[in-house]
C-alpha cells in the first residue's frame, strides 16, 4: 500500500477448515498419544480465538480416531500421520527437542505457521522428518539459529521461515539450495540470512520470497534463467545489487510476481522486461533505476500492480502504460516523469500514484469514470487547470485524495449541492486555491485534512467541527487567512497545524491527545493558560511569532515526552521554567526574543538531548553557562543580546560542547581574554566533514513521525538537504586582550565575528588556517600589526571587515583580497596596498581606486545580507522546528558551496510550490527552506 495510506491492524488469517473423511480404527495409538501429549504442552490463547479461527486441537479427544482430527491426515495403508496441519490455531507453548512432535516421524506435511511458540529454537529434531516435502513455521515466533540439519530434509519441496528473531549461519543457505534438490517453494522472509545468493538452484524453484534477509553482493543472473520461476521476491535487501538480463528471461514465461524492491541496480531498464508477459506484479520501487520507462512494459498485459517508485526514471509515461487492462495500482511516485497524465483505457485502477513528478496538463477526464479508485496521489507535480469539486463526486470509493504543490485551482461551482465524495479519509490540498470548506459538508470520516497555503478566511464552521469531532486525527490549516479559531473541538487530534493565518485572541488549547500543536505566525495575545500542561501527550509546542505575554507556564518541563518547545518572538516576561528533570526529552528550546528576565535555569543539564537552545533577545543576567558545555548534542547555543556578563569560564573535561556548530554570544557584556580553552574541543567546529552532515537516524526518525502525521513529502526532501553553518560570533562585548591562536584549529568554521571588542595585539597567522571561513569580521578593536600574509589562503572569504583597527604595513595580495574595497580596511591608517591609493611596492593596481560605487554597494548589501540571514537563521533554527514553518528566505552565495545541482533544483521545485517563479541570479540562489526543520529536527 502506498506510504499515505492507512496502515490498518488485520489479524489475517486464511485458515483452511480442512475435516478429513474419517476412516475408523485407522489410527495408531502411538499417533495418536504423540499428538495428545503435543497438545497437552501448549495452550489456546482465548485473546486470539475469534468467531472464525478457532484451534483444531479442541477436537482432538480419544472418542475419536485420530485421523480424523481437525488438521491431521494419514496414511490410509498404515496409519500413519503423514499430515498435520495447525496453521492459525492461536497455540502458545514451545516446542522444543523432546516435543512428542518429533515422533510423527512419517510427516510428509507440516505447518504450524501462525502461531506463538514463543521463541522455541527450530529444534535439530525436525531434520529428522525424512520424508518432510512441505514444512512451515513462519509467523510462528521461532528464534535463535536455524539448525543445519533443516539441509537433511531432502524431499523438501516447500520450506516457510519467517521473523527476525531467526538467523541462519554463514554456510546454511548455500547447504540448503545446494542439498534440498527438489525444493519448489522458498519463503524465508525477514530471516537474517547475511550472505551473498549462491549460484546454484534446483531448477524446480517456482517460488523465491527472500525478502528482508540481509542478503548482500549480487544478484546471480541464472535466478533470472530458473525455468519454473513464478514468484521472485528479494525486496528490501539494501546490500544486494544486480543487473537485469538484456535478452529474453528464460522464466519470462511462467514469472507471475517480481518484486525486487531495495535491490540497488543503477542502470536503465532494459526493454526486456517487456517479455515477462505473465507478470501480475512488478514491484522495482528504490532500485536506483535511470532513463526512460521503456515502451515495452505495455506489453505487460496482465498486469495488476506497478510500483516504479522512489526511482530516477525520466521522458514521458509510455501511453501504452494507460491502456493495460487489467492495471489496478499504477504507483510512479518521485521520479523525474514529465508530459501528460493520459486517459485511461480500462476503468480497474483502483489506486494512482503520481506525486513528485513534473507531470503537467489539465487531469484526464477518464478519472471519473474509474469507478473503484481508492487513491488518487498528484501531489508535487506541475497539473494545473481548475478542477471542480463534481469532478470527484462519482468517485464513491475513494478514501485518499492529494492534490497538494500543483497549479490546480479547486472549484465548488455548484456550492451547496456537490462535495467530496463522504468516503474520504485523507484529504490533501495544500495549495490549491481553496477558499471555502462547504465541499467538505459530506465528508465525515476524514482523519487526515491538509487545507495548508490556501485562502480560506474567517473562521472554521461549526459544522466543519462537528463533521471532525470525532475521527479526525490530524489537520493541517496553516498559512491561511483565518482570523479566529476559540476552541479546537476535536476528540482524537494528534497534530494540528494552523500556523501562519491572522489568528486573533487568545490560544486557543487543543485536545488532550494533541502531540504536535503549531499556531506560531499569528497574532495571539493574552497569557498563556497552564492548563496547556494538561496535554501530557505533547511532542511539540509551537507558539512562535505572536503576541503572547505574561510568564511561561512553568508547569512546561513536566511534560516529559516535550521534545520541541518554541515560543520565540513573543513578550514573555519573567524567568524560564527551572524544574527540567533527569531524562528529560528536549531537544530544541527556543525563547529568542522575549522579555525574560534571571538566570538560565541549571536544571536544562538534564535536558541531554538537547541540541538547539536559543534565549537571544532577552534580558537574561547571568554569567556565562560554562555548564551546558557537558550538553552531548547540543548544536546551537544562541545567547545574544542578554545582560550576561563576566569572565567565560570554561570546563577542563575532556569533551567540552563536543556537537557545537553555531556559537552566538554577541551583544553582551562578557569581559577578559577568550579563553584559548573555549575553543580547545569543539570537535565539530574542527573537522570538515562535519559541514554537510546528513541527518542523524534519530533525527530524521523523529522528523519524519512528526511529518507522517502532519504533511508528508514537502518537507522529508528539505531535511534531506541537511547543511550546516558553522559559526562563532562573540561580537560586541568587551572582550579584551590577544585573540588565541587556537582558533585556527577550527578549520569548519564558516563565519567569524568578534568585532566591536578591545582586543589587543597581533592578529594570529593562524587563523590563516580557516579554509572554510566565508565571513571574518575583527573589526572596531585594537588590534595592531600587519595583517598576516597567511590569510591570502582564506580562498572561501567573501566579506572582509578588518576595519577601525591599528593594522599596519601591506596588505596581502592574491586569492581573494583582490574583490575587497576599503570599507574593509578602513580607519586602520597604516594599511597600504591594493585597494588604498599608498602603494606597496610591486602592487597589481597601485594609485588607482578601484572602489566603484556600484560595487560598493553590492558588496555593503552582500555582508549587510550575509548579517541579516544570521539573525535570520539564529532566530529561525527554531522557529517551530517543524514542518515548512517560519520559511525564512535564503541566500547563499555559491562560492564555495558546492551544493549538487540536482539538489538545489529539487529544492527549489519542492518550495516554490506550483509558482515557481525562482529567480536565479548568477551567482546567488534564492531558496527557502525551513531552516527551522533543518535545525530542530534533524541534528
Ligand atoms: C546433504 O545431503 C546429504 C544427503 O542427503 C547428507 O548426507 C548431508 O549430510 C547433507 N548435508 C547437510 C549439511 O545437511
Ligand atoms: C512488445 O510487443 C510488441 C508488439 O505487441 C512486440 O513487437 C515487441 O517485440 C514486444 N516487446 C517485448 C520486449 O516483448
Ligand atoms: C534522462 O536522464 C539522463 C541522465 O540520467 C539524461 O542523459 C537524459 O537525457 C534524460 N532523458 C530525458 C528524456 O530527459
Ligand atoms: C469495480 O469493483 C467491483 C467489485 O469489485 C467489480 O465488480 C467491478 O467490475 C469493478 N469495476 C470496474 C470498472 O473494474
Ligand atoms: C441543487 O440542484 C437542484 C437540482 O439539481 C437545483 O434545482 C438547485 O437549484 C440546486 N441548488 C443549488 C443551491 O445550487
Ligand atoms: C487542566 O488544568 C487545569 C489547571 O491547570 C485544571 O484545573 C484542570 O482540571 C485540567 N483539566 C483537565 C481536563 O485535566
Amino acid at each position: 500500500m502506498g506510504s499515505g495510506q492507512f496502515s490498518f491492524l488485520f489479524f489475517l488469517c486464511f485458515c483452511q477448515l480442512s475435516f478429513s473423511s474419517s476412516i475408523p480404527h485407522l489410527c495408531r495409538k502411538d499417533q495418536s498419544y504423540a499428538l495428545l501429549e503435543f497438545k497437552r504442552t501448549l495452550i489456546v490463547d482465548p485473546s486470539l480465538v475469534t468467531s472464525s479461527s478457532y484451534s483444531y486441537t479442541s477436537s482432538w479427544n480419544m472418542s475419536r480416531d485420530c485421523c480424523s482430527w481437525d488438521g491431521v491426515v494419514c496414511n490410509e495403508m498404515t496409519g500413519h500421520v503423514i499430515e498435520l496441519d495447525l496453521s492459525c490455531n492461536s497455540l502458545v507453548g514451545k516446542v522444543d527437542s523432546n516435543s512428542s512432535l518429533f515422533q510423527l516421524s512419517h510427516l510428509q506435511r507440516l505447518d504450524l505457521s501462525s502461531n506463538n511458540f514463543s521463541n522455541s529454537n527450530i529444534s535439530p529434531e525436525f531434520g529428522r522428518f525424512s520424508s518432510l516435502t512441505y514444512l512451515d513455521l513462519s509467523d510462528s515466533y521461532f528464534s535463535g539459529q536455524n539448525p543445519s540439519e533443516i539441509s537433511h530434509l531432502s524431499k523438501l519441496q516447500s520450506l516457510y521461515f519467517s521473523g527476525e528473531m531467526l538467523k541462519f549461519g554463514p554456510h546454511d543457505f548455500e547447504m540448503l539450495l545446494q542439498n534440498l534438490t527438489q525444493l519448489r517453494e522458498l519463503h524465508l522472509t525477514s530471516i537474517n540470512i547475511s550472505s551473498t545468493i549462491p549460484l546454484n538452484f534446483s531448477s524446480h524453484l517456482t517460488t523465491l520470497r527472500l525478502g528482508n534477509t540481509g542478503l548482500h553482493g549480487l544478484i546471480p543472473e541464472s535466478i533470472f534463467h530458473l525455468p519454473n520461476l513464478e514468484t521472485l521476491v528479494l525486496q528490501n535487501n539494501d546490500q544486494l545489487s544486480g543487473y537485469f538480463p538484456k535478452t529474453k528471461w528464460i522464466s519470462s514465461a511462467s514469472l507471475v510476481e517480481l518484486d525486487l524492491s531495495g535491490v540497488n541496480f543503477s542502470c536503465n531498464l532494459p526493454e526486456s522486461i517487456g517479455y515477462l508477459t505473465s507478470l501480475h506484479s512488478l514491484s522495482l520501487k528504490n532500485c536506483n533505476l535511470r532513463g526512460p520507462i521503456p515502451e515495452s512494459l505495455s506489453n505487460l498485459t496482465h498486469i495488476l500492480d506497478l510500483d516504479l517508485s522512489d526511482n530516477s526514471l525520466n521522458g514521458t509515461i509510455p501511453s501504452g502504460m494507460f491502456s493495460l487492462p487489467s492495471l489496478s495500482r499504477l504507483v510512479l511516485s518521485n521520479n523525474h516523469l514529465y508530459g501528460q497524465f493520459e486517459d485511461f483505457n480500462s476503468n480497474s485502477v483502483i489506486w494512482i500514484d503520481l506525486s513528485n513528478n513534473q507531470l503537467q496538463g489539465h487531469l484526464p477526464k477518464s478519472i471519473q469514470n474509474l469507478v473503484n479508485l481508492t487513491g488518487l496521489v498528484l501531489s508535487f507535480n506541475n497539473f494545473n487547470g481548475s478542477v471542480d469539486v463534481s469532478f470527484f463526486a462519482d468517485l464513491k470509493q475513494l478514501y485518499y485524495l492529494d492534490l497538494s504543490y500543483n497549479c490546480i485551482s479547486l472549484t465548488n461551482e455548484n456550492k451547496h449541492n456537490v462535495t467530496l465524495p463522504g468516503s474520504l479519509m485523507s484529504l490533501r490540498l495544500a495549495a490549491c486555491e481553496v477558499k471555502e470548506l462547504e465541499f467538505l459538508r459530506s465528508a465525515k470520516l476524514l482523519w487526515h485534512l491538509d487545507l495548508s497555503n490556501n485562502k480560506i478566511e474567517g473562521r472554521i464552521p461549526d459544522w466543519a467541527w462537528s463533521n471532525w469531532i470525532i475521527s479526525l486525527k490530524s489537520l493541517n490549516i496553516s498559512h491561511n487567512m483565518l482570523a479566529s479559531v476559540d476552541s479546537i473541538p476535536l476528540q482524537s487530534a494528534n497534530a494540528i497545524d494552523l500556523r501562519s493565518n491572522f489568528l486573533q485572541g487568545s490560544l486557543p488549547i487543543p485536545p488532550i491527545s494533541t502531540r504536535f500543536f503549531f499556531i506560531s505566525h499569528n497574532n495571539l495575545s493574552g497569557e498563556i493558560p497552564s492548563s496547556i500542561c494538561n496535554l501530557t501527550s505533547l511532542v511539540m509546542l509551537d507558539l512562535a511569532g505572536n503576541n503572547l505575554k505574561g510568564a511561561i507556564p512553568q508547569c512546561l518541563s513536566n511534560i516529559s515526552g516535550l521534545e520541541v518547545l518554541d515560543m520565540h518572538h513573543n513578550s514573555l516576561s519573567g524567568t524560564l521554567p527551572t524544574t527540567f528533570r533527569i531524562g528529560s526529552a528536549l531537544k530544541s528550546f527556543n525563547f529568542h526574543g522575549n522579555k525574560l528576565e534571571g538566570k538560565i535555569p541549571q536544571s536544562l543539564i538534564n535536558c541531554k538531548l538537547l541540541e538547539v537552545l536559543d534565549l537571544g533577545d532577552n534580558h537574561l543576567n547571568d554569567t556565562f553557562p560554562v555548564w551546558l558545555g557537558t550538553l552531548p548534542k547540543l548544536k546551537v547555543l544562541s545567547l545574544r543580546s542578554n545582560i550576561l556578563h563576566g569572565p567565560i569560564r570554561t570546563l577542563t573535561t575532556e569533551n567540552m560542547f563536543p556537537q557545537l556548530q553555531i556559537l552566538d554570544l554577541s551583544s553582551n557584556a562578557f569581559t577578559k581574554n577568550i579563553p584559548p580553552g573555549l575553543f580547545q574541543h569543539l570537535k565539530a567546529m574542527r573537522t570538515i566533514h562535519q559541514m554537510m552532515n546528513t541527518p542523524s537516524d534519530e533525527g530524521s526518525r523523529y522528523y519524519q513521525d512528526s511529518i507522517a502525521v502532519v504533511s508528508k513529502g514537502y518537507e522529508r526532501e528539505i531535511v534531506r538537504i541537511l547543511f550546516l553553518y558553522i559559526t562563532i560570533d562573540l561580537s560586541n562585548n568587551k572582550f579584551e586582550g590577544h585573540l588565541p591562536s587556537i582558533m585556527g584549529d577550527l578549520i569548519a568554521l564558516r563565519v567569524l565575528n568578534i568585532s566591536h571588542n578591545g582586543l589587543e595585539g597581533h592578529m594570529p597567522p593562524s587563523l590563516g588556517r580557516l579554509c572554510s571561513v566565508e565571513s571574518l569580521d575583527l573589526s572596531s578593536n585594537h588590534l595592531v600589526g600587519e595583517i598576516p600574509a597567511q590569510f591570502a589562503s582564506l580562498t572561501s572569504l567573501e566579506v572582509l571587515n578588518l576595519s577601525y583597527n591599528h593594522l599596519e604595513g601591506c596588505i596581502p595580495q592574491g586569492n581573494q583580497f583582490h574583490t575587497f574595497e576599503n570599507n574593509s580596511y578602513e580607519g586602520n591608517d597604516g594599511l597600504r596596498g591594493f585597494p588604498f591609493t599608498k602603494g606597496c611596492g610591486n602592487d597589481r593596481v597601485s594609485g588607482t581606486n578601484y572602489a566603484i560605487s556600484g560595487q560598493l554597494d553590492d558588496e555593503e548589501s552582500n555582508s549587510e545580507f550575509l548579517r541579516d540571514f544570521w539573525k535570520g537563521a539564529l532566530m529561525g533554527y527554531g522557529s517551530g522546528l517543524c514542518i515548512g514553518l517560519s520559511i525564512i528566505y535564503f541566500m547563499i552565495s555559491t562560492g564555495n558551496l558546492k551544493w549538487p545541482a540536482r539538489i538545489i533544483e529539487e529544492l527549489e521545485h519542492k518550495i516554490m510550490m506550483g509558482r515557481r517563479k525562482t529567480q536565479r541570479k548568477q551567482r546567488l540562489f534564492c531558496i527557502s527552506i525551513c531552516f527551522s526543520s533543518v535545525f530542530g529536527l534533524t541534528l
